[in-house]
């Protein structure tokens, strides 16, 4: 496939700045997301042998795992460097959530962990979950992750950041209008939770459910590791138990630094 467009500085961000292979497990909070974003999509997956579209999948870090679990995967992404790795793990091309090469109706589940993070435009976020919508199966999954609204306070908080007005106007700037474009990440949007269910449900998916993926300890672990130890085994264990307690209450959604979305198309 030709090259998807995409906005430079993400391009440029997932090239040159960082190692997307590495940021699941390379932190305590990203090892977290790892495994609350596996227990909750193992709730919900069809039994294998299934076939699963993972859009904006990066370096094939979930396809791994899903392939382990003996899912047929295919993955799609935009940038070059990660559809160049994830061909180690699985079936990769490039490819844009906003238009995607595949037929209607054609997987079991399709995830989105990932794209909706870059794309601050709304009718740009409605296009992404309605090509999810379209190529999934009737009775299929659908599932998309999105960075939580308030994550860069907790994050920046761990990091004594916000007695310096660079940060504290920046951050401030992702609280106001949930958009960043600049220093530390690259263009991003931050959704609240209800929002998300809403451009799931706008999408026309049924039966939405929003989880908080880290839930709210995530950023102690991010603050030990900030004063140059691991965090211990106990905290790590913790940290993960206090994400599955706050999960009946929605109101501990906002804590958590990225939120996660199930919904099925109509049959
Ligand atoms: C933070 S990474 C997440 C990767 C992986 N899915 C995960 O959850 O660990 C965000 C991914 O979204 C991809 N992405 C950004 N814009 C996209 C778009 N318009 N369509 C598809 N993927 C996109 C990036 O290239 C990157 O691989």
């Amino acid at each position: 496939m030709s090259k998807p467009e995409l906005a430079p500085q993400i391009e440029h961000f997932y090239s040159q700045v960082i190692d997307e292979n590495d940021r699941l497990a390379m932190s305590a909070d990203g090892r977290l997301e790892l495994v609350r974003t596996q227990e909750i999509l193992r709730r919900y997956l069809p039994a294998a042998p299934a076939r699963v579209l993972d859009v904006g999948g990066g370096t094939g870090v979930h396809a791994r795992w899903l392939v382990e679990d003996g899912y047929e995967v295919e993955l799609i992404d935009p940038v070059l460097r990660h559809v160049e790795q994830a061909t180690n793990v699985c079936h990769a091309d490039l490819g844009d959530a906003r238009d995607l090469n595949s037929p209607d109706d054609s997987f079991d589940v399709v995830q989105v962990l990932g794209p909706l993070y870059h794309l601050p435009d709304a009718k740009d976020r409605k296009t992404a979950l309605s090509e999810a919508r379209r190529v999934a199966k009737p009775g299929g999954l659908v599932a998309a992750a999105a960075i939580n609204r308030y994550s860069s306070l907790f994050e920046h908080v761990t990091y004594a950041h916000l007695q310096t007005e660079r940060l504290q106007t920046a951050v401030s700037k992702i609280l106001s209008t949930a958009v960043h474009d600049g220093k530390g990440f690259t263009l991003a949007y931050f959704h609240r939770a209800d929002e998300l269910a809403e451009e799931m449900r706008d999408a026309g998916l049924i039966g939405v459910e929003v989880f908080g993926v880290e839930g709210p300890a995530w950023s102690l672990l991010k603050a030990v590791e900030q004063s140059g130890t691991a965090p211990s085994e106990e905290m790590v264990a913790s940290a993960l138990t206090a994400a599955r307690m706050a999960e009946p209450y929605p109101e501990l959604l906002a804590a958590s630094s990225h939120l996660l979305a199930v919904g099925r198309v109509p049959e």
